[in-house]
């Protein structure tokens, strides 16, 4: 007999999207990269016209609708409202203000991403992120947005996972700008808390009733022995800097944390430092790991601010996984508010597959499939497995 588990009554269900990775038709840092690659990594690789949710976001709502999902995480191009440093492009608010009207009209709560890791073109050369005028152009594109838009947006997510942008942009180099200096990184990082900080300040002084928060890429890292004090020891080092530090430079200036989770890192006390046993993995190698989500949440309690689960999903073009995935990691984040954890809500990744960064379109993470070339969308069978846990509010496990 399955058991069922119910979430509390105002459990806020819902998908995530990013903007560039389903619009199409954007030109910014990221795509004057595509450019540069284009010959080593071919046509997978250039972003293009994505999802085309640009022109069919309807479309989009209607599936987010389709899936009982009372709420859609999406994002605002920076590069299409501000294509010139202080130029605001009237026309594309008013498309971002059809989009937002159109959730509400389908009775969404919309969590509102500013910042996904893309850039106008004319910041990227004036230095990006390790230029600290980066801030003060934020804070204008937020102050502008919050004007504009402000009253149709329920939540706000000021950055998405600064962590990641800073790790892969500036220390791996496998995002634009590519680089590897420590030395920007620590600028960049410190520009990303001030960011977060401003935008918080200006939205709060418009809404002072408003929800700001972030996403952090929230990773498990648990010792592979526990015994091991050097491991455990490492564990708690690597937990410390890659998910608390940044959040506590934010000096309590959010109302809510979202968590993205995607990983369990086990840690061994030598070289490469990580081995994780993969009993299961998704289609890009990465370790199915559900009880990592209970772990996270129990980690980001001590913010003492509700937690929102903003992304988990896999990579899994056939389907085969996702549906116990699912449930797997929601009989975690069911286990987490039965200790007491203040979780209030979550956000499968992603509504439909999009353009996964350097990876391009291969993986596969949505709900629905997107045909390339008439970008048909169409429901995986796991749709149907989620659009029941929303609609229902529990999940049935064995
Ligand atoms: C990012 C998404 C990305 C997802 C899967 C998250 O870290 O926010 O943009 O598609 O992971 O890799």
């Amino acid at each position: 007999m399955p058991k069922i588990l119910k979430f509390p009554p105002d459990f806020l269900w819902g998908v995530s999207t990013s903007a560039y990775q389903i619009e199409g038709g954007i030109s910014n840092d990221w795509s004057e990269w595509e450019k540069s690659i284009a010959g080593e990594n071919g046509a997978n690789h250039t972003c293009g016209q994505a999802c085309d949710s640009y022109n069919r976001y309807e479309e989009d709502l209607d599936l987010v609708k389709g899936l009982n999902c009372g709420a859609y995480r999406m994002g605002l191009e920076w590069a299409r409202i501000e294509p010139k440093p202080g130029k605001f492009d009237q026309t594309e608010i008013e498309h971002y203000r059809k989009v937002l009207t159109a959730a509400k009209k389908r009775n969404l709560k919309v969590v509102l991403t500013l910042w996904h890791w893309t850039n106008p073109i004319w910041l990227a050369a004036e230095g990006g992120w390790a230029n600290k005028k980066a801030v003060e152009y934020f804070a204008r594109f937020v102050k502008l947005i919050t004007g504009e838009l402000g009253s149709q947006v329920d939540y706000w997510v000021t950055i998405n996972e600064p962590m990641v942008a800073i790790a892969n942009g500036y220390v791996t180099g496998k995002f634009p700008p590519n680089k590897k200096n420590i030395w920007q990184a620590l600028k960049v990082y410190n520009n990303l808390v001030k960011a977060h900080q401003a935008g918080y300040e200006i939205i709060y002084k418009k809404f002072p009733k408003a929800q700001v928060g972030l996403t952090m890429l929230a990773n498990y890292f648990e010792p592979a022995h526990r015994w091991n004090l050097i491991e455990v020891f490492f564990a708690k080092i690597a937990n410390h800097c890659w998910n608390d530090r940044f959040v506590k430079k934010l000096k309590n200036q959010f109302d809510f944390l979202g968590l993205d989770y995607y990983f369990h890192d086990r840690i061994i006390w030598h070289p490469p430092f990580k081995k994780n046993l993969n009993k299961a993995t998704t289609d890009l190698g990465w370790e199915i790991y559900p009880a990592g989500i209970l772990e996270v949440l129990k980690n980001y309690s001590k913010f003492k601010k509700p937690l929102f689960i903003m992304e988990n999903g896999l990579a899994d073009q056939s389907d085969l996984k996702r549906a116990k995935f699912i449930t797997d990691h929601l009989k975690y984040v069911h286990e987490a508010i039965s200790q007491g954890v203040d979780v209030r809500g979550y956000f499968y990744w992603s509504l439909i597959d999009n353009f996964e960064w350097a990876e391009g379109f291969k993986p596969k993470f949505g709900l629905y499939s997107v045909d390339r070339k008439i970008f048909k969308r169409q429901a995986r069978p796991s749709a149907k497995v989620y659009a029941e846990i929303c609609k229902n509010n529990e999940v049935r496990v064995n």
